[in-house]
């Protein structure tokens, strides 16, 4: 069924025309005209407060955008998404990671399954799990305790455990390693097992499909490395799976009895919320993994019960509309001021850039307006030593997620107050920037003689004027943690719905997968010096000869 383009819907008419005149406001003077700004701008809901007036709206502005998302069935979708229909409309799918975080009284059936009591048997087979290799009473083949986890999986089966188990570094069992591997490059294998030792280590594999070539290639590793020393009858005390795909577990040699399943109606990126979570239920313990669901379950809540005017992924959408489709931004930059949140900017490119990296409609027709900007990033205060000079005073301007948290979990003196007065200033001087006068007078004030006052003005001056979101916790726990995720997961669903895409799609990646394949056969088998252009043609005989060494 064709759906009306975004552009040719009544609300976007309404917001070109109020672009006109918004294109030209000054955050400062919008600050400087309304005190109230900040409350009238910010919204709290599931431990997280959303600040996002240092953008160019106004109330006038709010309202047009929220209608935007009205007219664009944001709800319907929302609501649909939550009962199970098959939204996911490329693939026949239900979409229902969602479900992965309900509390068990629920009911929720899906082609006749019972979702809500599968999930919550594979939840409860998690803890059992978890606890014996926590306390110490799951052994490996020499009756020790395990030291060391390896994950090997890749894209959704590794981003979202990493993220997580880094986050909560300071939940982490005092006697467990964590390790993650995915590359298909051997190096990445090789530097954890230089780590590890046979006797105490326990490999996760994690594939959704148990198909995807990096996965396999470096399973099949792993268990060859493991075999150099051990017995085949010695695997089930070291090598768990956690998949969809029972049938390849079997195949692969690992006990089904040691296998957690999830569901077709988890996309890989959102499946951190299912057995893919088993490493920060190890690492962490499945209470806390509890509360990491429990966080998400109360964004899903208010994502679910608040208005629209109210509600913070709805909110957070339009707003990375408005600056998308109005003002022309092409990325945004992630900038969470918290050391363990380092893998965040990296999960977030696969939520948003492989969710809503898309050129057509749901209905197959091509898109006239641009969808998912690229999305990249790093922790503050390292980011600003790095490309914070182009936020501030480049060509391009990009609108910034700040993320920070009010307590820390160290004790060293000064740094946290260090941290959040940088992550606020940064905030602040984007807003504001800095005059000609302002400078002149700074300047003055040092002495500086007129003539390099004027020469060094241009380059002195800032332009201001810049967009950014401010994301707040009192302190990165699990609950907020699953909150923040859960934001960004909404987020991305309802730019998707405004933009009319199917954002649980990926067939430009599953194309990667195929791509490698052919060349992968030339290098290692016989070539056609026919078969590629002339530059793929002299890699690939380069390549051969290194390979034949
Ligand atoms: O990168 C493509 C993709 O299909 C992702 O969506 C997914 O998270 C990843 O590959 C891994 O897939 P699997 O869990 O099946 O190994």
């Amino acid at each position: 069924m064709r759906q009306i383009a975004l552009t040719a819907t009544p609300a976007f008419h309404a917001l070109r025309t109020h672009y006109a005149e918004a294109k030209d406001w000054q955050m400062r003077e919008l600050f400087a005209a309304d005190p109230a700004r900040f409350s009238r701008f910010s919204i709290e809901a599931a431990g997280l407060l959303f600040d996002y007036s240092k953008n160019k709206i106004t109330d006038a502005t709010m309202r047009l955008l929220v209608a935007l998302a009205r007219e664009r069935g944001v709800e319907q979708r929302r609501n649909a998404m939550f009962a199970g229909e098959k939204i996911n409309a490329t693939e026949h799918r239900a979409v229902l990671h969602t479900a992965l975080r309900a509390p068990a009284t629920g009911t929720l059936v899906v082609d006749g399954q019972n979702v809500s009591q599968e999930v919550h048997a594979v939840l409860q087979r998690m803890r059992a799990f978890s606890d014996r290799v926590r306390s110490g009473q799951w052994l490996g083949s020499t009756d020790k305790p395990i030291t060391d986890i390896v994950n090997i999986g890749i894209g959704g089966s590794d981003l979202g455990p990493e993220m997580a188990c880094r986050a909560l570094r300071p939940y982490v069992h005092p006697r467990l390693r964590m390790h993650f591997v995915s590359n298909a490059d051997g190096h990445d294998l090789d530097a954890v097992l230089h780590r590890v030792n046979a006797d105490t280590v326990l490999f996760v594999v994690a594939s959704k499909t148990f198909t995807t070539r990096e996965t396999m290639m470096n399973a099949q590793s792993a268990r060859s490395w493991f075999l150099r020393g051990k017995k085949e009858a010695d695997l089930p005390k070291h090598f768990v799976a956690i998949s969809t795909n029972t049938a390849a577990v079997r195949e692969f040699g690992i006990d089904t009895d040691n296998m957690f399943p999830f569901w077709d109606w988890v996309g890989g990126r959102y499946s951190i919320w299912s057995a893919i979570g088993l490493p920060v239920a190890l690492a962490t313990g499945f209470d806390r993994f509890s509360e990491f669901l429990a966080g998400a379950y109360a964004m899903d809540r208010h994502f679910l019960d608040a208005p629209l005017e109210k509600n913070m992924p709805v909110i957070m959408a339009l707003i990375g509309v408005w600056n998308r489709n109005f003002f022309g931004s092409t990325s945004r930059s992630i900038a969470p001021y918290h050391q363990d949140m380092n893998r965040l900017a990296t999960y977030l490119q696969q939520l948003e850039m492989e969710s809503n990296g898309k050129r057509v409609a749901i209905d197959g027709t091509p898109l006239d307006v641009a969808t998912c900007p690229i999305i990249w990033g790093n922790v503050g205060t390292n980011g600003q030593h790095a490309y914070f000079q182009l936020l501030h005073q480049g060509s391009d301007i990009t609108p910034v997620d700040f993320i920070a948290s009010l307590e820390p979990d160290h004790d060293f003196p000064g740094h946290h107050a260090v941290l959040l007065a940088n992550c606020f200033a940064q905030a602040e001087a984007f807003m504001k920037g800095k005059t000609a006068d302002e400078v002149r007078t700074e300047m003055r004030a040092q002495n500086t003689p007129q003539a390099e006052i004027e020469a060094l003005l241009p380059h002195r001056t800032f332009p201001g004027n810049r967009p950014s979101n401010m994301i707040v916790m009192d302190a990165l726990t699990p609950a907020t943690l699953g909150a923040l995720i859960a934001l960004y997961e909404h987020k991305v669903f309802v730019q998707g719905v405004l933009w009319g895409i199917n954002s649980f799609d990926q067939w430009g990646v599953e194309f990667g997968k195929v791509l490698a394949k052919s060349i992968e056969s030339e290098l290692i088998g016989v070539p056609d010096p026919q078969a590629h252009d002339s530059s793929t043609n002299a890699l690939i005989a380069r390549a051969r000869d290194a390979l034949r060494g």
